[in-house]
């Protein structure tokens, strides 16, 4: 089934063009489609709201700061299991695992360490209607997450 989901490209890779061209051709190959694109950089205040559910934890300050630190991609990915395609494309969350576990995946190429992970996608249909809305306040979420 048709689904899409929240892909952000983050400041550790965003600021690198060559990184951002590896990262898009292999969404592409992937066969997911950018529904649509924005670049931002994110205040503290958004990227503290982005992030609430990780609010208390050990690596909320050092993941704020990073995720202010500079530009990034926002992409809507479809394709059917969006959801789940794209996690499997990103990898597991820390790229030091990711590199023994999934060496093909973009954490395992393009993160350096725990918070500086490249790259981002939504959990759930549920996050993914949360996440493409905060990004994109425009974008028919109701159309696409409710009345498929
Ligand atoms: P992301 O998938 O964007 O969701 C939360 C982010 O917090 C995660 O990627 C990492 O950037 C960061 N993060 C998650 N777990 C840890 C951890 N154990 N140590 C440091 N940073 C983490």
């Amino acid at each position: 089934k048709l689904e899409l989901t929240l892909g952000l490209v983050k400041p550790d890779v965003a600021s690198k063009p060559e990184v951002v061209k590896a990262i898009r051709e292999a969404i592409i190959k992937k066969n997911f489609y950018f529904a649509n694109t924005r670049m931002l950089t994110l205040s503290q205040a958004d990227a503290e709201s982005f992030y609430g559910e990780h609010k208390g934890k050990f690596f909320f300050p050092e993941l704020i700061a990073f995720m202010t630190s500079g530009p990034i991609f926002a992409h809507v990915l479809a394709r059917d299991n969006a959801i789940k395609e794209w996690r499997a494309l990103m990898g597991p969350t820390k790229p030091s695992q990711a590199r023994k576990d999934a060496p093909q995946t973009l954490r395992a190429q393009f993160g350096t360490e725990d918070t500086f992970n490249a790259v981002h996608g939504s959990d759930s249909p549920m996050s993914a209607a949360r996440e493409v809305g905060f990004y994109f306040p425009d974008f028919n979420v109701d159309e696409w997450f409710v009345k498929q």
